[in-house]
């Protein structure tokens, strides 16, 4: 007879328990995703514990250039934080479900607050290449949902609002942040795509019709996970290009992470502030 698989909920039971036995009594409070080049803030940590996904039960790992694949759990500001160095995407073949799962464990560790960020094309003309962008809302044109199946009801009631899912107060202190750094900082919607291909020119004139100022392939559905679980979430963009067709512009994957290299040390001055006022 085949074995059953195991469900959901046990999966992460497990998971998060293997960390929990590594982490011996350490309970992080805050949860960053570290998106495309800008791994880096991991290692500023101190007392920083490096768990390889690979060694994760359950846990995909990732395949993307520059996203590491490790958690690191360490002090910021004197909170204790779990990074994901590196992140899941749709775009790797991994499921909705995989992408969520880290972020629905991390909650089981006892994260209550999620930062996710990334390395976004600038659809608003009005933006420039380095500027940091804090997401108000998102649409989520990824045509997937972590939520969906009969298993993620298990976690919590599947039915919620995406009101406000971008806290208020967090959004406040990012940019009360970036301003006192003299740090370029806007404050607009997010769109997150599946990818791999980059968009056309038609799609993001398509997408600035719809009230979208920033593209690219992450976030939505780890949002929508942390949202489900309750967690407050602010999400912070780089935004590493003009998307495409925006001045001519024709985004590659070299540029993206070559910004985002030229941006990481304001990076981590924003995510030190706001790490100190959550
Ligand atoms: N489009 C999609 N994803 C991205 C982009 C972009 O222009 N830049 C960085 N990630």
């Amino acid at each position: 007879m085949e074995m059953q698989e195991k469900a959901l909920v046990e999966k992460l039971d497990e998971a998060a328990g293997y960390l929990r036995g590594i982490l011996g009594g350490i309970e992080p409070e805050i949860g960053l995703i570290l998106g495309s080049g800008l791994g880096p803030f991991a290692e500023t940590l101190e007392d920083a514990i490096f768990v390889p996904y690979a060694d994760v039960p359950f846990m995909k790992t990732s395949s993307a250039t520059s996203h590491v694949g490790r958690f690191v759990i360490g002090r910021s500001e004197g909170k204790w934080v779990i990074c994901m160095q590196g992140r899941l995407h749709g775009y790797e073949g991994y499921s909705s479900q995989d992408v969520a799962f880290p972020v629905w464990m991390m909650h089981k560790l006892g994260v209550d607050t999620i930062i996710v960020t990334n390395a976004a094309g600038a659809i608003n003309e009005n933006y420039s290449v380095g500027d940091f962008c804090i997401m108000s809302d998102h649409i989520n044109f990824t045509g997937r949902n972590p939520v969906a199946g009969m298993e993620p009801d298990q976690i919590a009631f599947r039915f919620f609002s995406m009101l406000d899912a971008y806290d208020r107060e967090l959004r406040k202190i990012a940019k009360d942040e970036a301003i006192s750094f003299g740090i370029p900082v806007q404050e607009g919607v997010y769109l997150g795509l599946l990818g791999p291909s980059f968009e056309t020119p038609a799609e993001i004139r398509a997408f600035r019709s719809w009230g979208a100022d920033t593209v690219a392939m992450s976030v939505c559905e780890e949002v929508i996970a942390a949202r489900h679980v309750g967690m407050r979430v602010l999400g912070m963009s780089l935004c590493s290009n003009m998307a495409c067709g925006v001045d001519g512009a024709s985004p590659n994957d070299v540029e993206v992470l070559e910004v985002a290299e030229q941006r990481s040390h304001d990076f981590v001055l924003l995510m030190q502030a706001i790490i100190k006022r959550i």
